[in-house]
């Protein structure tokens, strides 16, 4: 059973976390958004309970979610990983590629990597024994903009209705941003409440989304 913290940087309600296989007491931090005080923050999250965080894993390189991996790499000595087609705008040339479908083993911690493009190119979801880490492609009751430079909401349509909603009820929502009624949810509760998982066509999405 894998340990869970949820923590919240910065000033746009950013969910960061950290994951550990207690077995191990090696961490792994995805989306450090935010430089400095919330970079210790989550350091002292990580020792109170005796974990050590060797790597960090990026939903995609947005601003606000990727601030404080220069950082935290030079406080930890943590690795990073980002998605092929999101690694240029990360800004780090120390880093390790991603691609759908890889499997990490980050000290005892599985991680799958899906690829759901659509609010950046190379944005991915990391799903870990029955939670899934959905960055800015799910929120809880929302989804991320499509209309960013990169954006592309064909693509959103398709990662969230074609992956996202391919995976079993009981799949625990951990999103990228605190936008919802609560900070966590289910594939089930979603796609029953959720304005952008209750589309009965792509049109019908792109209204919703697009405005
Ligand atoms: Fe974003």
């Amino acid at each position: 059973m894998i340990l869970v913290r949820q923590i919240q940087v910065g000033s746009m309600a950013n969910f960061s976390y950290l994951l550990t296989n207690p077995t191990e007491k090696i961490g792994t931090v995805i989306d450090p958004g935010w430089a400095g005080e919330e970079v210790d923050r989550t350091i002292k999250v990580a020792e109170k309970v005796g974990i050590s965080i060797k790597h960090i894993i990026n939903t995609h390189t947005h601003y606000d979610h990727i601030g404080g991996i220069n950082e935290m790499m030079k406080k930890t000595g943590a690795d990073f990983y980002v998605h092929g087609e999101e690694a240029t705008q990360s800004g780090i040339k120390d880093r390790k590629l991603l691609n759908d479908g890889d499997r990490l083993d980050l000290d005892g911690l599985t991680v799958q990597v899906i690829h759901t493009p659509g609010h950046s190119p190379g944005g991915i979801c990391f799903y870990v024994e029955g939670k899934l880490f959905t960055g800015d492609t799910l929120f809880v009751g929302g989804c991320g903009r499509a209309d960013l430079p990169r954006s592309d909401p064909h693509q959103l349509y398709s990662s969230l209705y074609n992956k996202i909603l391919s995976l079993p009820d009981e799949t625990v929502i951990y999103p990228g941003h605190n936008y919802g009624e609560r900070p966590t949810s289910t594939v089930g509760i979603e796609r029953k409440s959720n304005p952008y998982l209750t589309c009965d066509s792509i049109n019908e999405f792109l209204r919703r989304r697009m405005g």
